[in-house]
């Protein structure tokens, strides 16, 4: 297991490119099972998520070649099962079951077990499913899904009570380009990682509209075809260092964005006194540090509100910034982890019913912490920047599953840190 050491103190510089999306590369990986046919997909990044998807599919049977952010992918034989041993690592595996269930009629999918930032259930995947006319049986930790003669396009309503499900419209988007007749879902998400997702599917014969507004209309086809994809830069990732940059840096350029993508991200950093530049084409911008900073109240929304995944990077940059914050994550009201952590360095948070009041402290000071997700570690790599002293991040497999190489980015950028081995 690796750590991280972050000396604080060094100003961040220069310039950085942002890789392909984590969350819209696993259901695209996934995708390529709907065809027997080649899937070139590119900007996949180089993180151990993608990584275990390539290897879910391997072990489905799939013939898969990774070089340098490029995966191609060949499912001409698919087995119906996937093994818990690889699905258990990472909960993103559950968008394996619509193509599986489409493309074979069954699907043998571990049920995901419990997770830090919250319950997270998958009732509204298997409802989706259900009204495609899957049989569903749980029986022993793993969900078995059936339907003999094929899915039956349906009107389905994907809303839950915490809003839309990402991966659940994904996966049920994915079934129904296969089944017979018109699927409407309604509710749908509108993330820009179902958008991708859409546009990959289009782009190999099938016949979505809607995607990216709460109802997604899809129209059955009876096969699909290859394709080649390069998936949308990864916009959690943007904001992540968009908040490094605002705590730290000086005119940090940030390359490879989407503007559109980042408008709810940009609007808090700027909310909190900081300044984003854009080019004209809306693929790169500027940092700039503010010197009238204030607390922000911050509520997640789904897109396009504010990401609950940038809930604990911006919390770590409010943790110093003058004034009170309020943080409330409507979506995980439970992902709060990061917290205890940073008030271990000092900062002034305190919790309620999936609300933080943040206090801005003047600085934090280093202290040995514990990653407890993705974003949380990337939330405890921020307060190390500009922490007295050099904080020392464990767990940090954590990080690696979604940010690609975030220490040589840093270290690009003139930050201090250290990968070491515990
Ligand atoms: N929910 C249900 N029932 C379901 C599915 C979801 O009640 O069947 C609830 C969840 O418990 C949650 C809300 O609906 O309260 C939204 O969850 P969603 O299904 O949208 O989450 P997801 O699709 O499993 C994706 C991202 C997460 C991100 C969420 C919310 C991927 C691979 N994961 O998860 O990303 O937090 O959407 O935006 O796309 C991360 O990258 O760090 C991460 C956790």
């Amino acid at each position: 297991m690796d750590k991280l050491i972050v000396h604080g103190g060094s100003t961040l510089k220069g310039s950085v490119n942002i890789s392909g999306s984590k969350n819209a590369s696993l259901p695209i990986l996934a995708a390529s099972l709907l065809t027997d046919q080649d899937c070139i997909i590119r900007r996949v990044p180089d993180v151990s998520d993608t990584n275990y998807m390539i290897q879910i599919l391997s072990a489905l049977g799939a013939d898969v070649e990774r070089s340098s952010g490029t995966v191609r992918i060949s499912c001409k034989e698919v087995a119906d099962t996937a093994p818990y041993e690889l699905v258990r690592r990472m909960r993103a595996s559950i968008c394996v079951m619509g193509p599986l269930l489409a493309r074979l009629g069954r699907a043998v999918v571990s049920l995901p077990g419990g997770c830090v930032i919250g319950d997270r259930p998958v009732d509204l995947h298997l409802r989706g499913m259900e009204a495609l006319g899957a049989k569903i049986e749980i029986e022993g930790g793993n969900i078995t899904l059936t339907a003999k003669k094929g899915l039956k396009g349906a009107n389905i309503n994907l809303s839950g009570s915490h809003g839309p499900t990402v991966l659940g419209t994904d996966n049920v988007m994915m079934a129904a380009t296969l089944a017979k007749g018109t699927t409407v879902i309604e509710g749908a998400a509108a993330e820009p990682e179902v958008v991708d997702l859409a546009d990959f599917l289009n782009a190999m014969g099938a016949k979505i509209e809607g995607a990216g507004t709460r109802r997604i209309t899809i129209e059955g086809v009876s096969s699909l075809h290859g394709v080649e994809h390069t998936v949308i830069p990864d916009r959690i990732e943007a904001g992540t260092f968009m908040a490094a940059a605002a705590l730290a840096g000086d005119h940090v350029v940030l390359r490879r964005v989407c503007r559109e993508h980042l408008a709810a991200i940009t609007a808090a950093i700027e909310a909190s006194g900081h300044k984003v530049e854009f080019n004209k084409t809306g693929t790169q911008c500027t940092i700039i540090r503010g010197n009238k900073l204030k607390g922000v109240d911050l509520e997640t929304a789904p897109y396009p509100g504010y990401p609950t995944d940038m809930q604990a990077q911006m919390t770590a940059l409010l943790a110093t910034t003058p004034g009170i914050s309020v943080i409330k994550d409507t979506i995980f009201p439970q992902r709060f982890m990061h917290c205890a952590e940073l008030k271990r360095m000092g900062a002034d948070i305190k919790i309620d019913h999936g609300t933080a009041v943040v206090r801005g402290v003047k600085r934090l000071t280093a202290a040995p912490v514990m990653a407890s997700d993705l974003r949380a570690s990337a939330a405890l790599v921020l307060a190390g920047l500009t922490a007295k002293g050099s904080t020392t991040i464990s767990r940090l497999y954590h990080i690696d599953r979604g940010y690609e190489h975030i220490d040589e980015k840093l270290l690009t950028l003139g930050a201090e840190v250290e990968r070491v081995k515990e």
